[in-house]
């Protein structure tokens, strides 16, 4: 095969060598015997010049490329050229003298060629968005219709390589403390997290729920004798409440693994894990994250390299502190959890913490009470920038504890017979936690709204593309 450059490859050690590129027809403008001809790959654009007045290419090739449409699939080969001043509008420094254009795939539709059409049809999103106010804002709705094209532009294709990588790391890091990755069923006979936001379904005439987390069946691996185990797979939420962070099928970063003493072993690992994840991103993530920069200014991300943690009750004493009186038994909410946030920034210069010991009667059934006092439970959550990401906690491993707290807590025990069984032979203490990785990538990056990292979201009113 002939030898190809990527676009973002492009740069001046490359002068006077002959390159064959392929890419999108970002911009197109013809100018007498001169055509313009700006060609983007992945994010990555470069401007490729046609010019009949050096005899280099022919008046119908001219002709060709200057009512190319937008958006089509075209290779180029040409000369790499370093013109003498700085380059606007285009990521690569460098030119290309062009020798030849093909059209490998026609884009039927032409989007419109200047801003102000783009502003009107809302359809060229990354030009509509540089043209900031003096035209129209591109809504989310819009996007999130043409989603394929949207997802075209370069903070966009930076998020999701972002998001790649946060998967990436978190599998790689596991693997390498000995856990085994498992795929458990999405198919479930009853609800994992609890009856209100689970998705039913009718299974050949038997009722059936979507997985709402892989919560049973991991700790059924544990049953099973793995040691320590993780998924990444999908999870279904039925949620009712169209909020900027809630998803009703997100991606689930789920682990669990043995304790030996303390359930501060699995703190101890989220720790490891996320400064991991973190440290990996700002290495290896350094380009992407200056595009969704450019596109969506943020601050980096504070954390330590070791991992604050306060006691639930720690948290409500901060609040207390600052005017802000809660229930010590409820869950914060929303609100609070941001303010707790900044409270935390401000005393101990971090945007990532852990908060543990949770009041028993606001986690789940399954989580294990603590030892000296059973209205706290062993569980914690972890937040960014004051917003939640990651829940885990030690199980119940008794199986006579765990029926009891499932009765406790008004769950028909029935439906949860193949679960409570498989504790019935013995099983190692242990305990886990899940993280949203759309949740992830958008606080990471404070993007604000989880469908910017969400490749093609499903919320309560969202149900294509
Ligand atoms: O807090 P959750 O519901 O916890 C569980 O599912 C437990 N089984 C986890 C465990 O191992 N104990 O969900 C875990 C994480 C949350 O911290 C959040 O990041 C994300 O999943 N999450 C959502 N992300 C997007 N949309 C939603 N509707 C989400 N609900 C939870």
């Amino acid at each position: 095969g002939r030898k190809w450059t990527k676009v973002s490859q492009l740069d001046q050690e490359l002068k006077g060598q002959a390159v064959l590129v392929r890419g999108r027809v970002h911009a197109v403008r013809s100018k007498g015997k001169m055509a313009f001809l700006v060609v983007r790959e992945s994010g990555y654009t470069v401007q490729c010049l046609a010019s009949v007045a050096e005899n280099v290419i022919s008046k119908q090739m001219l002709k060709f490329i200057s009512v190319l449409n937008k958006e089509s699939i075209v290779d180029v080969e040409g000369e790499v050229s370093v013109p003498p001043g700085e380059i606007a509008g285009t990521s690569q420094q460098v030119e290309i003298q062009i020798r030849k254009v093909y059209c490998v795939s026609k884009s039927l539709a032409s989007l419109p060629l200047t801003l102000e059409d783009a502003a009107r049809s809302e359809l060229d999103f990354e030009k509509a968005e540089k043209g900031g106010k003096q035209y129209a804002r591109v809504g989310q709705d819009t996007r999130l219709n043409n989603r394929v094209l949207d997802l075209r532009t370069p903070a966009n294709q930076a998020i999701f390589r972002v998001q790649s990588h946060v998967s990436m790391f978190f599998r790689e890091f596991l693997i390498s403390e000995d856990f085994i990755e498992l795929h458990t069923p999405k198919l479930m006979a009853g609800a994992s997290e609890g009856g209100a936001s689970v998705f039913t379904l009718d299974y050949k005439g038997q009722p059936a729920c979507l997985a709402q987390s892989p919560q049973l069946h991991k700790q059924m691996g544990i049953c099973a004798d793995f040691g320590r185990v993780f998924e990444i797979g999908p999870v279904f939420r039925a949620e009712n409440s169209f909020t900027h962070r809630h998803l009703c099928e997100f991606t689930g970063l789920d682990l669990e693994m043995e304790i030996k003493e303390h359930y501060f072993e699995v703190i101890d690992l989220l720790d490891k894990l996320f400064v991991y994840i973190f440290d990996g991103l700002n290495e290896k993530c350094k380009k992407e994250l200056e595009a969704i920069n450019q596109q969506y200014p943020f601050e980096p991300l504070k954390y330590h390299k070791e991992t604050l943690r306060l006691t639930f009750d720690e948290g409500v004493q901060l609040l207390k502190e600052a005017g802000i009186i809660v229930d010590p038994m409820a869950d914060f909410n929303t609100e609070t959890e941001k303010k707790l946030g900044q409270l935390v920034k401000d005393k101990y210069d971090t945007d990532f913490y852990v908060l543990h010991r949770y009041p028993l009667t606001i986690r789940p059934f399954y989580t294990m009470p603590c030892a000296d006092d059973p209205r706290y439970s062993n569980s914690f959550d972890v937040f960014i920038r004051g917003e939640e990401i990651i829940s885990g906690a030690q199980r119940v491993h008794d199986v006579l504890l765990l029926t009891k707290r499932a009765t406790e807590c008004g769950i028909d025990v029935t439906s949860l017979s193949a679960y409570i069984d498989s504790f019935r032979y013995g099983v190692v203490p242990h305990g886990g936690l899940g993280v949203g990785l759309e949740r992830v990538v958008m606080l990471f990056c404070a993007l604000g709204n989880i469908r910017k990292t969400s490749l093609f979201p499903r919320d309560p009113q969202r149900l294509a593309p």
